[in-house]
């Protein structure tokens, strides 16, 4: 019973406007509508996050974007595209200059049927000839005659599939210099010939021809107008003369036009790239337009997911102030490693091993770090804290099997293979050959291992698995038995351990504090934890000065 009425009740419920029907209210509706210019999806999609109700896909700019001249230049398919990328970008009314309709009433209804299929909510048709010239050239441009031009208003109504859908008849007569009656002749037979609503243009740099339009007029239909040559106008006033809809026509092109050029100039003269950065928009922000996040989640949802395919965590807070200048304003892991940031690299070694759900936990600079397709988790106080405190942050993905990384290291392929074929709970990546490695690095090898037993020299031998037994850059030289490498493979059960170990050490006497990764190693050790060993021979190394990142570019 109660099934029922509910869904009686959701019968009732209006269902919500097509975009057509939202182009039809903001042309009804009482108080003053505006429409928004935009060319393309990108430029659409930020007519509709600035909050704007509609758009206006302008010719113009729709041309000028493609490199052509606003003449029909561009066939009316290529617009077409150009109109359906648009309107799956975006959720709100899309209004299309149609131009003369690009040829007769035969391709008018073409042109409708077409726009309706693609959702755009309504065409505005002017009263002039294929192939059409902007209104702002020239004088005196020849008019259609007004029955042929009524015959295609007529064949455009008559075609919507959607019958919210709006045709707005242009009245060019004032912008042709054939003066105001007969621009209502013309306005008045459009309208009884079906248009929604009337656009009166002129490229007078006062609206009055406009308002005296208006006057005679009366609200016999709603009335659009383009005040890009009379824009000094106060907006309250064409309010007062009940003007419907306001069309900004080109001001995003022309912005952008202005944005580009300036950049462009004051890259191709400073040849860098430091001034601008923080002036534009980030690349984090052409992910988050182009909807990249909702493309994780779709990820998640319907690529088969592999329940023991671990998930990886790179810690990235740290500055890595060694590197000086090259971290003034990215973290380490963003420096330039042959062309790429070597967080970038580290990611697609991931990938190619075939770990695709991977974490970033962030820091210092943290907006510099933007990798489509990666969950980013942030450690604010990376200033104070250690590597435990950030990987206390993305906790949460310690639910199945994980690998947790450094976000500085480069290895090849294999370790990270041989570390994933490796069965255990904790299994840990060490170099044996990290006396060479000290050698080279004038002593500053750290995280150093001490393990149940050296590295043999031979890969294949089967002997007992290695287990750790101490991590900590203190051990002697007779007690060290190679370098950890910064990776670390975890099972489920390794996972739940790891998390039990951060939240006793959290909850320990000196919290987590700026402890790292080793002091986990060595807490799951005295736990009773047996972490297993992979012995590598050298081929990975981690960037912490400018001696490093030579090296890192020698590795490519
Ligand atoms: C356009 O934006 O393409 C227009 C308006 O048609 S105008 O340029 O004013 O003619
Ligand atoms: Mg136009």
């Amino acid at each position: 019973m109660v099934k029922a009425v509910n869904f009686i009740r959701h019968l009732r419920q209006p269902a919500a406007p097509t975009k057509a029907g939202q182009l039809r209210q903001l042309l009804y509706a009482p108080e003053l509508s505006f429409l928004m210019e935009a060319h393309n999806a990108l430029s659409a999609k930020l007519v509709e996050e600035a909050g704007f109700g509609g758009i206006w896909a302008s010719g113009l700019s729709m041309s000028a974007a493609l490199g052509v001249r606003d003449s029909n230049e561009a066939s009316w398919t290529q617009i077409l595209e150009v109109l359906e990328f648009m309107s799956d970008a975006t959720t709100g009314p899309i209004l299309v200059d149609g131009d003369t309709g690009y040829g007769n009433f035969n391709n008018v209804r073409r042109l409708v049927k077409k726009l309706s299929q693609r959702d755009i909510a309504g065409v505005c048709l002017e009263d002039k000839l294929f192939p059409k010239t902007n209104s702002f050239i020239g004088e005196g441009q020849p008019l259609a005659d007004i029955d042929e031009f009524c015959g295609k208003i007529k064949a455009g109504k008559d075609s919507q599939l959607d019958d919210q859908f709006c045709v707005i008849a242009r009245v060019e007569a004032l912008i042709s210099g054939w003066g105001l009656e007969e621009a209502l002749r013309r306005a008045e037979a459009y309208h009884d010939a079906g248009a929604d609503a009337v656009l009166i243009h002129s490229k007078k740099k006062s609206p009055d021809e406009i308002f005296a339009f208006m006057r005679e007029w009366g609200q016999r239909a709603p009335v659009v107008i383009v005040p890009t040559m009379y824009y000094t106008t106060p907006t309250q006033r064409f309010r007062d003369e009940k003007i419907s809809t306001v069309i900004w026509a080109n001001h995003g092109l022309r912005a952008a036009i202005t944005a580009m050029r300036e950049t462009y100039h004051e890259i191709l003269e400073a040849e860098s790239l430091m001034e601008l950065e923080g002036r534009i928009a980030s690349v984090r922000d052409i992910f988050d337009l182009a909807g990249n996040q909702e493309l994780s989640q779709a990820e998640k949802r319907y690529l088969p997911q592999d329940a023991d395919r671990p998930g990886a965590i790179v810690l990235a807070a740290s500055r890595g102030a060694a590197l000086g200048e090259l971290t003034a304003d990215q973290p380490k892991c963003m420096v330039d490693v042959r062309g790429r940031p070597l967080l970038h690299r580290l990611v697609s070694t991931l990938r190619e091993g075939g770990i695709r759900d991977i974490a970033v936990v962030r820091g210092y600079q943290k907006d510099k770090i933007d990798l489509p397709s990666v969950a980013t988790y942030d450690n604010d106080d990376y200033e104070t804290t250690g590597e435990l405190h950030s990987l206390a942050r993305a906790a949460d993905r310690l639910t199945g099997p994980s690998v947790i990384t450094y976000g500085d290291i480069l290895f090849r392929r294999y370790h990270l293979d041989n570390l994933l074929d490796t069965p255990g709970d904790i299994v840990v990546v060490a170099d044996a050959y990290w006396q060479k490695r000290d050698v080279a690095r004038e002593h500053r090898v750290s995280d150093l291992v001490q393990c149940s037993r050296p590295f043999t020299g031979d890969y294949l031998a089967d002997e007992a698995p290695v287990h750790l037994e101490e991590i900590g850059d203190h051990l002697p030289p007779t007690h060290t038995h190679g370098e950890w490498v910064g990776l670390v493979k975890l099972s489920a059960a390794g996972a739940e351990m790891v998390k039990t170990a951060l939240a006793a050490m959290a909850d320990g006497a000196e919290g987590l504090g700026r402890k790292g990764m080793p002091d986990l190693m060595n807490h799951l050790i005295r736990q009773g934890h047996k972490p297993r060993v992979v012995y590598v021979t050298g081929h990975w190394l981690d960037v912490d000065d400018a001696f490093d990142l030579a090296n890192a570019r020698n590795f490519l």
